[in-house]
């Protein structure tokens, strides 16, 4: 068996440090690293709790799951995120780490669409029919690229109330300029924001429907949004959908 040899996370995050520090460092190679490095801090979160929980199942059977609840805990849920202030860090693209059939709800809002598309997030789908209970439901909820995309080509004025509900206080808002910018922000937010993971696809409701009834889910309906649940300000221009096993 041959062996190739790799640098530590360590050692890779201390020589991408150094190239950052550099002033040569173009602007392409360092928007790249500036990404990896995010990642490597993933990376050290994610391997912490695999360390903890190597089957890779934790010994935890909670019945309510969030997953990619950010810092919107959700009461009475056991929360999964890659990043504190959740119960376990855990990257998700790497399998939902609950035993099967035991959980009856996940919920999820604005999450799917900042995970890599087929790959991660079929595989994500797949996962929570896996750990779903039999009538188990998942709770899920995008921005709606429908809502979106209804409104092109049309003249940013319109598109007033979209810009200041959802980019007033974002650096991106100057850079605003045509109503396409707002559809290119769907597909690609926050890719100029390393504090966030950017989203990676959009989805609308034929998506979600078609995506968790390939995972096996045998009914996928609209969900009545429930501001005692979902984070309040995920109200306005979302698609909702709940899936049962
Ligand atoms: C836009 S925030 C949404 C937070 C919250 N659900 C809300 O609606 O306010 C996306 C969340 O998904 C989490 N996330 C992104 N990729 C993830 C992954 N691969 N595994 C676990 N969580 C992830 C992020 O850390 C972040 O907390």
């Amino acid at each position: 068996m041959s062996y190739i040899s790799m640098p530590s996370t360590d050692l890779l995050g201390e020589q991408i440090a150094t190239v950052l520090a550099e002033p040569t460092t173009t602007h392409g190679l360092a928007r790249t690293l500036r990404a990896a490095a995010k990642e490597l801090v993933l990376h050290r979160y994610h391997h912490a709790s695999q360390r903890a929980w190597p089957s890779g199942r934790i010994d935890e059977k909670p019945a309510r799951v969030q997953i990619g609840g950010g810092a919107h805990l959700a009461d009475g849920y056991y929360n999964i995120d890659l990043v504190p202030p959740a119960d376990l860090l855990w990257d998700i693209r790497e399998g939902i780490p609950l035993h099967d059939g035991t959980v009856n709800l996940i919920f999820s809002e604005h999450f799917l669409e900042h995970i890599d598309y087929p790959r991660s997030a079929k595989n994500y789908v797949r996962e929570a029919h896996r750990v779903l209970a039999p009538g188990g439901r998942i709770i899920t909820g995008v921005p709606d690229a429908g809502f979106v995309l209804n409104q092109y080509p049309g003249p940013l004025r319109e598109a007033d109330e979209m810009i200041s509900r959802w980019y007033s206080k974002r650096d991106c808002l100057g850079d605003i300029n045509t109503y396409l910018d707002l559809v290119n922000l769907l597909f690609r937010d926050q890719d100029d924001d390393l504090r966030y993971t950017p989203h990676l696809w959009a989805y609308d409701h034929e998506k979600l429907v078609q995506i968790f009834t390939e995972a096996g889910f045998t009914t996928v309906e609209p969900w009545t949004f429930d501001p005692a649940l979902a984070n309040p300000k995920r109200r306005w221009g979302s698609v909702y959908v709940i899936a049962t096993k």
